[in-house]
């Protein structure tokens, strides 16, 4: 048998700097959600105002119309609550209260060039339970960031963050989505699973952007996708975390485009020179 090849897009130094600018205007989109965000607000006002903001920055919202074969996502961010794992869809229908866990994962255009990431808030006062996930899957996050700054291959990632979950505790690491080259479109070459081995998986060589997303969950990591074609779910009911940022391998460390500080503060040394030099 013979393995697809893999059809990487590396990009220059130049490049790096446009998808900077569309990481900066995903940056301002979470800041928007997290001040938005609370009991009684709908995701459907939520995604008004990430596209507001996005087409105020000169960007333009990619999740909208994107279509991988169910018809055009009609949405700016994907809002997904609780269960919902990913990919779910603003609606005025659902309404955010207090105790609930919410994902808002973003994506702007900028020249042509793609920045996309998510955070994960909580509404209101949450169950400590819930500030764990998050804070796990957070720690996932960055666990594999930073392994990004010190991997021979990709695989170093994927186990980077498998380790961390497993580090944090009791948790069903989502095993059907993953993270994924980035560039010129959203979803790029190579696939990123958020568990493996370090002797998996491409080279890791400067050029290379990445976003890095783990989904965790309180249960299993087995999934469902819902009649809409978009919302996935878990497939126990357990609640879920999504965090995602872009990065870009530099050739003295990684850049985090979608982090405001260029993840200057979580990566010391092994940021890039030119996160540093903002
Ligand atoms: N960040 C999401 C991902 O990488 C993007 C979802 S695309 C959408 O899967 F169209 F479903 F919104
Ligand atoms: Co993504």
């Amino acid at each position: 048998m013979f393995r697809r090849r893999q059809q990487i897009q590396y990009k220059t130094p130049e490049q790096i700097r446009k998808m900077r600018t569309a990481g900066l205007v995903v940056a301002e989109v979470h800041q928007a959600m997290r001040e938005s965000a609370g009991p009684g607000v709908t995701t459907a006002e939520l995604d008004r105002i990430a596209e507001q903001v996005i087409r105020d920055c000169g960007g333009v919202p990619s999740f909208k119309g994107y279509d991988i074969g169910n018809g055009p996502y009609p949405g700016s961010i994907c809002s997904s609550v609780n269960e919902q794992v990913v990919h779910a869809i603003p609606s005025e229908d659902a309404i955010l209260k207090e105790g609930d866990l919410l994902s808002v994962d973003v994506g702007a255009i900028v020249d042509g060039w793609h920045g996309d990431a998510a955070i994960t808030v909580e509404i209101g006062e949450v169950s400590p339970e819930l500030t764990a996930l998050r804070e796990a899957c957070e720690a996932a996050m960055w666990a594999g960031i930073k392994a990004a700054a010190s991997s021979k291959r990709l695989g170093g990632i994927s186990r980077a963050i498998e380790e961390s979950v497993d580090r944090s505790g009791e948790y069903g690491i989502v095993t059907g989505f993953g993270g994924h080259g980035i560039g010129t479109e959203m979803h790029q070459d190579p696939h990123i699973l958020n568990y493996g081995r370090p002797s998996e998986g491409p080279k890791l060589r400067p050029g290379m952007a990445l976003a890095i997303e783990p989904m965790i969950t309180l249960g299993s990591e087995d999934t469902a996708e819902l009649a809409d074609g978009w919302t996935i779910v878990t497939d126990d009911g357990s609640i879920a975390a999504h965090v995602e940022h872009t990065i870009a391998l530099c050739e003295d460390g990684v850049w985090v485009l979608t982090a405001p500080d260029g993840g200057v503060e979580q990566l010391g040394d092994a940021a890039a020179s030119a996160a540093r030099a903002e």
